[in-house]
């Protein structure tokens, strides 16, 4: 598993996505088209990101009944993305789903990680919305445990999880970890935030990193701080 720092690609449209992906004429960053840009444009700026040599993680995060997300997986399979996810609450049934339905027949498939709770999701709205009475780490692991016992390769969590993530499901098990911030940055509306320097410390395997590049003066010098902070310390 290669450690890389996955830009968030939040744009509204396909000339906007594009623009700003022309900058980079030396490196060609792995992104994450979330559903924004993928609800705007559709399949066809994810085959045309992709054949512009990018990796691509579509952040489509489904949630559904197991034959449902199993054939849903298997069109995504086929667009080529290189990592896709779903919510672990859709249960261990819907997670196997999804890697049946993810596998080509060739065996290959791209990788699958899950998103545990939402870090929107605070520990009381959790238990009086859903009824959860468990403190929210626990059940974080508890869902990772779940992603990892359905054959899943990672979760999505906050880089102050990677850490622990990796202790109850293994150094193989993967963290993409959002909500990352320069050290002398905006953190935005984020909230728990780290650094990249940080983030690698404590055990994140790729960080998705979207406004420090995005809106930054000069992305490319951003990018390229993330990796040298992230990838290379
Ligand atoms: O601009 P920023 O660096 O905050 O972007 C982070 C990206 O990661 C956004 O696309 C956001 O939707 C996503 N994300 C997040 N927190 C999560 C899950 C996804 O910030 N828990």
């Amino acid at each position: 598993m290669g450690k890389d720092v996955i830009i968030a690609c939040d744009f509204k449209g396909k000339k906007e996505a594009l623009d700003f992906l022309d900058l980079f004429t030396e490196e060609k960053p792995f992104v994450k088209i979330g559903m924004e840009l993928f609800y705007a444009e559709g399949p066809e700026i994810v085959r045309e990101i992709k054949a512009r040599g990018h990796k691509i993680f579509l952040d489509l995060k489904l949630h559904d009944i197991p034959n449902t997300v199993m054939k849903a997986m298997k069109v995504l399979s086929r667009l080529d993305v290189d990592m896709c996810n779903l919510h672990a609450g859709g249960t261990v049934a819907m997670m196997e789903a999804a890697i049946e339905g993810l596998t080509r027949e060739d065996g290959t498939r791209p990788m699958l990680i899950a998103v545990t709770q939402l870090t929107s999701t605070s520990e009381e709205r959790m238990k009086s919305d859903l009824l959860i009475d468990k403190p929210l780490d626990e059940v974080v692991m508890h869902y990772a445990e779940c992603a990892k016992k359905a054959g899943l390769d990672g979760v999505v969590c906050s880089p102050l999880e990677a850490g622990k993530v990796h202790e109850v499901c293994g150094a193989d098990f993967c963290t993409v970890t959002p909500g990352v911030r320069f050290a002398d940055g905006d953190i935005g509306d984020q909230v728990r935030v780290t650094t990249p320097a940080k983030a690698n410390e404590i055990g994140s395997d790729y960080i998705v990193v979207g406004r420090p590049i995005t809106a930054a003066e000069d992305p490319v010098a951003a990018y390229r701080r993330c990796v040298a902070e992230f990838v290379t310390k």
